[in-house]
């Protein structure tokens, strides 16, 4: 069978493309196993200096994200707009953050890069993750959340990893995705269900976030850690014009001028983590829950700018959504 000819020039492009993928993961890639390596030497280490280990694995972490950070935006030219707070340089903070593809992390590393706090992220992440040989021990060692999301059992490890910020003062964000999964229509119809079942107010473009594991970290680092904020981020995409379209993590590594087809943006905003210290389990759940249905009205608002053809980095006079830089 031979291919029509029509559709070669984009079989022809398609094989380019991946082979250029492949030249700039390569490198990366070969750097981040490095990285591992390193990382799981300082296993030993970390148990006898657990700060000069955690900056060292820190200033490690950060080379590896700048590395993949600059495929994304330098290489493959990814325009990442910005609104809403400006965050503060070097500060310690709670981060919480819709979930809508793999790739969100750019949006987060773009703020972290400005915020000199690069190297500093720890995501919450799956347990299973500890056991793959040398990517799981690095993650192990960098001081990442390995939870199964059944908080009775993930009692252990949260102790370990809030110990961080909280004995050593160790400068962190400590990063969530409140929705403890990716937005997909699927998720969000069970998301429609759940809230009717409850009685919640249903969101728009996001699942209903998890409370616990957020309710956990403001008790144990609300007052006397080095956190000092929660940051409540917003990512959002368009693809060609449909709203929170994202690139799969192929493209984007791959595919060049990214920005001619798809948006990228990320809201932030900044609370002080001392308004959110002395209140109950119940009133930080529901903080949590206001939050994102502020989120589920800003991500409208940005559909009906996408739709209006506006530019999201543009402030508009009606809404609240401020706009500082791009
Ligand atoms: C770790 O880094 C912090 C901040 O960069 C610094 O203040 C501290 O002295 C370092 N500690 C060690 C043991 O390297
Ligand atoms: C990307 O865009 C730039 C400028 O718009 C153009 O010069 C370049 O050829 C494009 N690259 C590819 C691979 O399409």
């Amino acid at each position: 069978m031979t291919t029509p000819a029509l559709l070669q020039p984009f079989l022809w492009r398609t094989a380019l493309t991946n082979l250029r993928g492949l030249g700039i993961l390569t490198p990366w890639l070969l750097q981040l196993l490095a990285t591992d390596l390193l990382l799981s030497l300082l296993l030993p280490w970390s148990l006898l200096a657990p700060t000069s280990a955690y900056n060292i694995s820190s200033w490690l972490a950060g080379l590896v994200w700048r590395g993949i950070q600059f495929i994304f935006t330098s290489v493959n030219g990814a325009r990442i707009t910005v609104s809403g707070d400006q965050l503060p340089q070097h500060e310690s903070a709670v981060v919480v953050c819709n979930h809508v593809s793999w790739i969100d992390f750019y949006l987060i590393q773009h703020l972290a890069v400005r915020s000199f706090m690069l190297g500093r992220c720890r995501y919450f992440a799956k347990q299973q993750l500890r056991w793959v040989p040398f990517l799981g021990w690095g993650l192990w060692v960098m001081g990442m959340p390995l939870i199964s999301r059944r908080w009775d059992k993930d009692q252990r490890e949260l102790d370990r990893v809030f110990r961080g910020p909280k004995v050593y003062r160790w400068p962190m964000w400590l990063i969530s995705y409140s929705e403890a999964t990716r937005y997909t229509a699927q998720k969000y119809l069970e998301t429609v269900q759940w809230c009717k079942a409850h009685g919640k107010p249903i969101p728009r473009y996001t699942l209903y976030p998890r409370t616990k594991g957020f309710v956990a970290t403001i008790k144990a680092l609300g007052s006397d850690s080095s956190v000092k904020a929660v940051y409540d981020l917003t990512v959002a995409y368009a693809h060609n014009g449909r709203f929170l379209e994202a690139p799969d993590m192929w493209q984007t590594i791959s595919q060049p001028n990214l920005s001619e087809e798809w948006r990228f943006h990320v809201h932030a905003q900044r609370f002080d983590i001392e308004e959110l210290a002395g209140r109950s389990d119940e009133e930080l759940a529901s903080w949590l829950e206001e939050r994102w249905m502020a989120k589920s009205a800003l991500l409208q608002e940005l559909k009906k700018k996408l739709e209006d053809g506006q530019d999201w980095s543009q402030r508009s006079k009606s809404s609240n959504v401020e706009v500082l830089s791009t």
